[in-house]
């Protein structure tokens, strides 16, 4: 049973609503919101507690792109939590190429280092006893109804890892629909091989789907903006391509609560859609399932952590 759980990203988007539905469950007594914008997140709570008439709500403040941000909400949490949902992400804005302190792309500080950190700190200070759910995407095994290709890696060494977390993988002029999936990848590999190290902890790596209804549209250049939030809306939901807000973070609300969910796998949509019955993603793309990989992935990951 989880009765406190900390969500990253939780002011708007999938991470609110699955702040909204798991506060909607009789078993949970505390929900952290973690956000990097006191004034968002006062909002967010707020409009939490008058649509779900629960004072569970607590803000916690993190920049997941900030490792210095990470570390001083996990010194703030005064007792352990039994959930953490790895929200926080997306396609990093107009700086998502920009190298942060640490030596990565910023569209690797959101979606994949701070996590790292967040995680694992929870994990030693034994402040997270239940579940780690990260948030990936369909993109990291491809998603050919949306052109979207499988990462392509030559080696999958360290070295190769390394360069997709410092932007160097795709040369001169990043492009960022290439760097999120192959992020998101990175990510889903680092999952298997925690999960291996704390076995006594569930962690799972879950795809919402692709989503309608949150900001993640938003950054995109105009004519992609216009399609994924005007037109995709209305015609994708018909080929199994989008579904609506509620069912994405439905997908993380099960993740946490239903055990057949299993601690290393990354599940989300069957191969052809991005929507409906969840599978192991590795029945897709097999690479995944490398251990190898995974921790070749987590050895790359690290060299940016001091
Ligand atoms: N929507 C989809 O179809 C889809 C599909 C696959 C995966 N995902 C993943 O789902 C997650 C949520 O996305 P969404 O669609 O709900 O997008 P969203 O509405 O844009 O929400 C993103 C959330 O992340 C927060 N965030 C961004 N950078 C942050 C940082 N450095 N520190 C702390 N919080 C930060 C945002 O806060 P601010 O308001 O402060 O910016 C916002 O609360 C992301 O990881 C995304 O990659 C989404």
């Amino acid at each position: 049973m989880i009765k406190s759980v900390l969500i990253t990203g939780a002011n708007g988007g999938l991470g609110k609503d699955t702040a909204r539905q798991l506060a909607l469950l009789d078993e949970t007594e505390r929900i952290y919101l973690g956000c990097r914008n006191e004034e968002r997140a006062k909002a967010a709570k707020l409009s939490l507690e008058a649509s779900t008439g629960k004072s569970i709500f607590e803000i916690l403040l993190i920049d997941v792109s900030n490792l210095d941000s990470v570390r001083s909400a996990v010194n703030s949490l005064n007792e352990p939590i039994d959930a953490l949902v790895m929200n926080a992400g997306g396609m990093g804005g107009k700086q998502f190429a920009d190298k942060t302190v640490d030596g990565v792309i910023q569209i690797c500080a959101i979606n994949v280092l701070g996590h790292v950190v967040l995680a694992e700190e929870l994990l030693k200070a034994n402040k997270l006893t239940k579940v780690a759910l990260y948030v990936g995407s369909e993109g990291a095994r491809g998603v050919p109804a949306m052109f979207m290709k499988r990462p392509a890696l030559k080696t999958s060494s360290v070295d190769e890892f390394a360069s997709i977390c410092d932007g160097s993988f795709f040369g001169e002029k990043i492009d960022g629909s290439a760097a999120y999936p192959h992020l998101k990848y990175v990510a889903a590999l680092w999952m298997s091989s925690l999960a291996r190290k704390y076995p006594e902890v569930r962690i799972v790596t879950m795809s919402p789907g692709s989503t309608s209804g949150t900001d993640a549209g938003k950054t995109l250049a105009p004519a992609m903006k216009f399609f994924f939030t005007v037109i995709g809306p209305k015609v994708l939901p018909l080929f199994g391509l989008m579904h609506k807000l509620e069912l994405g973070a439905k997908r993380f609300v099960d993740g946490l609560n239903d055990e057949s969910y299993k601690s290393g796998v990354f599940y989300g949509s069957e191969k052809s859609v991005l929507t409906g019955p969840l599978v192991d993603q590795a029945t897709i793309f097999s690479d995944l399932n490398n251990v190898e990989y995974q921790d070749n992935a987590n050895e790359a990951i690290h060299r940016f952590i001091n």
